[in-house]
């Protein structure tokens, strides 16, 4: 008997009706029938493996790993697996019935069983498929799946429907759910003056569009359109739409499935071409003063002004997320610089656009610089992308910008006392006396962890004493250090401040110490000037103080202090760096021209893995556990990697040997706990975030098409992690070549929301279901084009996600 719970279905009613009904086949639920099929074979943890066949598809998968990087992709698959009756890939994984992971000071257990890598095998000696990655969502027993909302659904009132072959413009997208949904938070609403878990509003970042699947015709042969398919203003402007966040009021109604409410007040979405306000330190400032564009339809057009400096449009890439004590949304701009470029041949780029890579064609697929290969194409027909025109432009980027979800008439505010970087993340911590900060990553290669520290405690009976909080406090950048900690196996960091007193790496004629203010990059006419020049040049600043560069930070997670837990302790991710450990090695410039992600630092302490390509988590707890601490003792709490890695690599690489050559493979193995060993192997961690009850949720993004080092763990996933014994499970796993990205639970951790991104990725205009037609392959419903949705995620006896 298959369980429900694997397979969630838009409509509880009719997954009712369709398992209680196993002898129909309701052609509507054709792609059911199909993950049906795909899920008796799917490795389950229930079932006792015969030992002879287990062996007999290990040594098919050996042959595969000794010939082969890629597993092949092709439209042979389900209805081939179920002819070779026999062979089991539940094999693949000792099956055991886990007993529960037991609970511990502030962390609640974890109830359920780790779940099966969503793998492809293949013949290697036919070529054949035997079974490609399931196009589906997969989660242990006893939880449910549906779809709250996916690419293009209307979020409102007399919004348009999705339209499967992208017919729709701008003025449509405008008012349906953005692309490649990314960061969320559920906000209750108060029902009986206690937070509701059946009612609220969600905010979720759209990051980046996918412009062969957004547009009907794609963008540009070169780039993956039809021939002839040029790029538009109209195509530009869908683009833009498709950017920014979507605010929805969702509920659930009874114990059953959670809606859009599409008549709400607080339906909002809000673009790339959405007023904004800057405020904070460098408000105001010359370098934050830009062009003022009307923004047409079918052009932006300049009104020949300046603004002063506190203005704005849009906001772009937007990828993890934070909240403020006072229920406003954080949303992190993260590789804006893409969606800027120069058609002027003679523009030679400056050192600020050179250290946030700021280049030419803006994101390229990876062939030879070519204009054709700019992924968006924006700057070429819209001026205020192109920063010949605007240089000051990509300056109003980069920052976090706060949106209050219940004020659907608000301008959404930059906040530039954060400092700017292609922000991941931006996580609250507070102290039991209401002071409190932000823990935050810069997500490119060699890039730094920064805290906010913001100057006053936050008052929970005033809010309008909390509204411009976020405009005053400190920046912080970390430097981590070999130096022991007082708890075995720890190491000493500090906190650098990036204001104008703080001390650089370079030194007068005398000797002595030059101070920020004193480098030509920062100068003002007054330090409230330097501190401007500081926060729009972050990560120059961060290179002269002398920061610690690191594997790509991602999310950052602080641990709650509840249950016995009184430590402030916080996790970053660190998701990979290709770069660490090659060869010449080099390091980010103090002087801050470095090219954005050019250099190759040598190994270190905290990144201590050359061709870090599966990724690590780091954890520090804060010294006197509070957030204005200046000082921590941090670990490694997770190398990441493959743990039968050393049967298929030609020479596996240890911490100890770190043998690495450009051509090697990586042969990490990592230390993920788990029981059996390699039951829940992960890499590329990204997502990360503490549900309410001490459980650390993990979600990774690699290719997710299971080929190269990723075989033997396949799709992306959601892992549950103990933080005090660092075991781990496997909670879900994503249809090919998507991400599993934002997590949230409402207050009573029973329904938790995830967001699946871009299935399919890199599909061309000509097939845009090459890898993927999820969610349409699971859930049924309009498909032809693969769509980026947030999952609703229940239990059916109703208890507690991951309990
Ligand atoms: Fe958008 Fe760094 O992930
Ligand atoms: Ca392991
Ligand atoms: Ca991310």
């Amino acid at each position: 008997m298959e369980s429900a719970a694997v397979f969630g279905l838009r409509e509880r009613a009719q997954r009712v009706a369709r398992w209680s009904s196993a002898g129909s086949v309701n052609p509507k639920f054709r792609s059911l029938e199909e993950a049906v099929l795909k899920g008796k074979l799917h490795p389950r943890n229930d079932v006792t493996i015969n030992p002879s066949d287990n062996e007999s598809i290990r040594s098919v998968l050996e042959r595969t790993d000794k010939s082969r990087r890629r597993f092949i992709q092709s439209g042979l698959g389900i209805s081939l697996l179920a002819s070779i009756g026999g062979i089991s890939i539940g094999g693949l994984l000792k099956s055991v019935s886990a007993a529960p992971v037991p609970p511990g000071p502030g962390f609640a257990g974890i109830g359920f069983e780790s779940i099966a890598p969503n793998l492809s095998v293949i013949d290697t000696v036919t070529g054949q498929i035997l079974s490609p990655l399931a196009d589906a969502v997969t989660v242990p027993d006893g939880y449910l799946v549906d779809i709250l909302a996916a690419w293009g659904d209307p979020i409102s009132s007399g919004a348009p429907g999705w339209a499967p072959n992208a017919s729709q413009g701008a003025e449509a997208q405008e008012r349906q759910f953005g692309m490649h949904n990314d960061g969320m938070h559920f906000f209750p609403f108060l029902e009986n003056g206690q937070p509701s878990s059946n009612r609220g509003i969600i905010c979720v970042n759209h990051e980046y569009t996918h412009e062969s699947v957004l547009h009907a015709d794609g963008l540009d042969e070169v780039s993956g359109g039809l021939p002839g398919s040029l790029a538009t203003i109209d195509k530009i402007r869908k683009s833009q739409a498709a950017h920014g966040i979507s605010v929805l009021e969702i509920r659930r109604i009874g114990n059953g499935s959670w809606h859009i409410v599409k008549d709400s007040r607080y339906a909002r979405r809000i673009t790339a071409n959405t007023p904004m306000r800057l405020s904070g330190p460098a408000a105001g400032y010359s370098l934050l003063r830009t062009k003022v564009y009307e923004i047409q339809p079918f052009a932006s057009i300049p009104l020949g002004l300046l603004t002063d400096g506190t203005a704005g449009r849009g906001t772009l890439n937007n990828c993890a997320h934070g909240v403020t004590p006072w229920g406003t949304y954080l949303t992190c701009e993260e590789n804006w610089n893409g969606y800027f470029g120069w058609k002027n041949p003679a523009h030679a780029q400056t050192k600020l656009e050179k250290r946030y890579g700021i280049t030419r064609d803006g994101t390229t697929i990876t062939v030879p610089p070519n204009p054709a290969t700019s992924t968006y194409k924006w700057h070429i027909v819209d001026d205020r992308f192109d920063v010949d025109i605007t240089p000051n432009e990509p300056n109003t980027f980069g920052w976090r910008v706060e949106i209050d979800p219940k004020d659907p008439s608000s301008t959404p505010v930059k906040r530039t006392a954060m400092g700017r970087f292609k922000a991941e993340s931006a996580t609250l911590a507070t102290d039991p006396d209401r002071r409190f900060g932000f823990y935050m990553g810069d997500d490119e290669r060699n890039e730094y962890i920064y805290k906010f520290v913001c100057a006053r405690p936050w008052d929970p009976t005033n809010s309008a004493a909390n509204k411009d909080l976020l405009d005053d406090g400190v920046l912080y950048v970390a430097r981590f250090t070999s130096v022991p900690g007082a708890t075995p196996g720890t190491f000493r960091g500090s906190w650098i401040s990036l204001v104008p007193d703080t001390d650089t790496v370079f030194t007068d004629s005398e000797g002595n110490r030059l101070k920020l203010r004193q480098l030509t990059d920062f100068s003002g006419a007054t330090d409230a000037e330097v501190l401007a020049n500081i926060l729009v040049k972050t990560r120059m600043a961060a290179d002269a103080v002398g920061a610690t560069m690191m594997d790509r930070p991602e999310w950052t997670a602080v641990r709650p202090r509840v249950a016995g837990f009184t430590r402030l302790e916080v996790y970053c991710t660190l998701t990979n760096n290709n770069r660490r450990g090659n060869l010449p090695a080099s390091v980010n410039n103090p002087d801050g021209s470095t090219s954005a992600g050019s250099a190759r630092p040598p190994v270190d302490i905290v990144n201590p893995r050359p061709d870090n390509d599966y990724g690590h988590i780091i954890r520090w707890r804060e010294d006197g556990n509070t957030v204005t601490a200046l000082a921590f003792e941090w670990d490694v709490f997770v190398f990441c990697g493959d743990t039968r890695a050393a049967s298929h690599v030609p020479s596996p690489k240890t911490l100890a040997t770190g043998s690495y050559s450009a051509t090697g493979h990586d042969g990490y193995i990592g230390d993920v706990r788990d029981i059996p060993d390699g039951s829940s192997d992960f890499g590329a961690p990204d997502g990360l975030w503490f549900d309410y009850f001490g459980r650390l949720w993990i979600q990774t993004d690699q290719m997710g098409d299971g080929s190269g080092d990723w075989q033997k763990i396949g799709s992306n996933m959601m892992l549950c992690a103990d933080p005090n014994t660092k075991e781990t499970r496997r909670f879900l796993t994503s249809p090919p070549r998507s991400e599993v990205t934002g997590v949230i639970t409402t207050p009573d951790g029973k329904s938790m929301f995830v967001g699946i991104q871009h299935p399919g990725e890199e599909a061309r205009t000509a097939n845009p279901t090459e890898f993927s037609d999820w969610p349409k392959a699971q859930f049924g419903g309009p498909g032809g084009r693969p769509r980026s949705a947030v999952l609703s995620i229940t239990r059916i006896d109703g208890g507690i996600i991951g309990a």
